[in-house]
């Protein structure tokens, strides 16, 4: 596929297996196909390595993180189960939010804690607000501690980042989303996978072995889900759709 972007004609041409699509450079079209490029490209560069919270590296892409911040803001999360910590910042991400809310508590779970990454969120400000969970994120034993430490707190917001092969996410989104409370959502996250398959660091067959995948399966099974991108707080102009790691990702139970 090539993309031709004509800053004197204002075009943005797609070209693909001979034929050939023109749109209008400032369009919402021609915005959300450069900006899949820009993720593509970001992605093949690590771009989303380069991000911290609070003192901890977090891997996400800026533009997530803000709409994350908007669904907590509405929903007042009283608990955010995460799986995937990796270094933590996503984890103080959560709990800086959570105490400028007034209150609540973030449980992360991961295969291997180091012990590095352990002291320093265990050394944080924040880590009050923190429960460290080590294991699979799958694994019976942990899910069954994650539901007691859930309790009957409401609401309950789920965030699935650890293995993001398709059936790891389709077990999680089955052993978590009982937790996920009315209003609320469970997040599959890093859906991108199914569109850069094709970038340097990336692996062919995450085409089709994705989160995304696992999300739709999952909503075309539980009515009691729905899968839609949270509506933006603040709206202006024609722009509609998240620019994402996680197409597909917000699963809100109804
Ligand atoms: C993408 S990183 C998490 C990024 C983190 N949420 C952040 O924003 O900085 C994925 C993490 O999932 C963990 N992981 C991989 N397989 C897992 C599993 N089966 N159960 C729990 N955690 C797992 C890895 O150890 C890694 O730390």
């Amino acid at each position: 596929m090539k993309l031709v972007i004509d800053t004197t004609q204002a075009t943005l041409t797609r070209v693909e297996g001979g034929t050939e699509t023109s749109l209008p450079l400032y369009s919402k079209e021609a915005f959300e196909a450069l900006s899949l490029e820009w993720v593509r490209v970001g992605w093949s560069l690590k771009y989303y390595h380069n991000f911290s919270w609070f003192g901890l590296p977090m891997l996400q892409l800026p533009e997530d993180v803000i709409r994350l911040q908007e669904v907590m803001y509405q929903l007042r999360p009283q608990v955010i189960v995460e799986t995937g910590v990796f270094r933590g910042g996503s984890l103080l991400f959560h709990a800086s939010l959570l105490e400028a809310l007034g209150g609540g508590q973030v449980i992360g779970v991961d295969l291997k804690i180091a012990p590095d990454v352990r002291e320093a969120i265990e050394g944080h400000a924040l880590a009050t607000r923190i429960t460290l969970i080590e294991g699979d994120s799958t694994h019976p034993a942990i899910v069954e501690r994650v539901k007691e430490i859930v309790g009957a707190s409401a609401p309950v917001l789920v965030i699935l980042d650890s293995d993001h092969s398709r059936a790891h996410v389709a077990r999680e989104l089955e052993a978590y989303s009982p937790l996920v409370t009315p209003g609320s959502y469970i997040v599959a996250t890093d859906g991108i996978m199914r569109d850069i398959s094709d970038v340097p660091r990336a692996v062919a067959g995450w085409k089709t072995d994705n989160p995304f995948e696992a999300a739709c399966a999952f909503a075309a099974t539980h009515p009691e889900f729905r899968q839609q991108q949270p509506p933006w707080l603040c709206h202006d102009g024609e722009l509609r759709e998240n620019v994402t790691y996680s197409p597909g990702a917000w699963l809100k139970r109804l």
